[in-house]
């Protein structure tokens, strides 16, 4: 059955942002995530605490958890590759992370320049030592339906690394389709098989937009009860390490589809859409959300 309340986790600030090539400033940055806050979205993924030389863009990762303007009610995750990471976000301020795998060996390489058995066995440690200090971690698996170097990505791989996550401690774990091939059909076998392996209460859908399936495949997920969306303000994002991957899907169009199915996300659209414009205005870009464009010509 569908959800009656999706929690929406906006990523735009993180993996909006990291593939852009034009330098946005901690300030922007900073005003960005409070308007997120202000439209009232809940769990905001604010930087990653990655190496500089492979993500410069959020290089000031420091700056943006020290001029949070934290407010009530609010989570502000950060993305962590591993226990530098770890410690360089914890001294930054930061009491919720996600670390991140993959379902695909070629990919797990090219992102963070080791195998899957390795990265698991370097986020256990981080996982451990947030479980001490009371820090949640979330977890994703990228790849899930396609990967841009292997291609086909079998879905007993995606269980397996999905799995790990959530045994070693993830209180969720948020299924990335990367690089946007997924279409509804497939979408549903995932979760299904996924859902077999972690309870489908603790699982995410990561969809970016690159082939235009991602609300259809949203929609096709909320059936089979998953209850909490990634999405990304402006539609913004992309791996660097994806090539020819678009946007994640637009938080705005998902706002807009959820408040038409009736379900509740407690986001302001027209707050939100101001959000995304004003960071589209910073990077000079177009609107790729429908919604954000319907909206902006009313
Ligand atoms: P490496 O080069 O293998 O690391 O990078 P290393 O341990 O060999 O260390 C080499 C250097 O990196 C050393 O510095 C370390 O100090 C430094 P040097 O001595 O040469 O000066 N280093 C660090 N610096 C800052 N922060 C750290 C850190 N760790 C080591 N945490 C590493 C390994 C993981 C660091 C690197 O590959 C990396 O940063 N990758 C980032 C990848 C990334 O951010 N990708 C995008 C996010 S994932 C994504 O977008 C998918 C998702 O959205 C879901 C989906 O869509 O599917 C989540
Ligand atoms: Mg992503």
């Amino acid at each position: 059955a569908m959800p009656k309340q999706v929690k929406i986790v906006e990523v735009g600030p993180r993996d909006g942002l990291q593939n852009e090539k034009s330098p946005v400033s901690t300030e922007v940055k900073l005003a960005f995530i409070d308007q997120l806050a202000d439209a009232g979205l809940s769990v905001i993924e604010a930087t990653a605490f990655v190496s500089p030389k492979w993500v410069p863009q959020m290089a000031d990762h420091t700056e943006v958890m020290r001029g949070l303007k934290r407010r009530p009610g609010v989570r502000y995750p950060v993305l962590v590759p591993n226990m530098q990471g770890y410690e360089a976000a914890r001294a930054a301020g930061a009491d919720e992370i996600a670390v991140f795998a993959a379902a695909s060996e070629a990919f797990s390489q090219k992102n963070i320049n080791c195998s899957i058995a390795e990265s698991l066995a370097r986020f256990a440690p981080v996982v451990e030592a947030a479980r001490r200090n009371g820090v949640a971690v979330r977890g994703y698996v990228s790849c899930v339906l396609g990967c841009p170097y292997q291609g086909e990505v079998p879905l007993a791989d995606v269980v397996r690394v999905a799995k790990a996550l959530y045994d070693m401690g993830c209180y969720e774990v948020s299924l990335g389709d990367t690089i946007g091939v997924g279409t509804p059909e497939k979408a549903r076998q995932m979760i299904a098989a996924v859902s077999a392996a972690v309870p489908v209460a603790q699982l995410g859908a990561h969809f970016h937009d690159t082939w235009g399936q991602a609300l259809a495949n949203i929609y096709a997920v909320l059936e089979m009860g998953v209850a909490t969306i990634d999405s990304s303000a402006a539609g913004l994002g992309g791996c660097p390490y994806a090539k020819g991957a678009s946007g994640n899907v637009a938080t705005e169009d998902v706002v807009y589809m959820l408040d038409g199915l009736g379900i509740q996300t407690g986001v302001d659209l027209e707050k939100l859409a101001a959000a995304g414009r004003f960071i589209n205005g910073q990077l000079g870009k177009a609107l790729a959300s429908k919604a954000a464009t319907a909206l902006a010509a009313r």
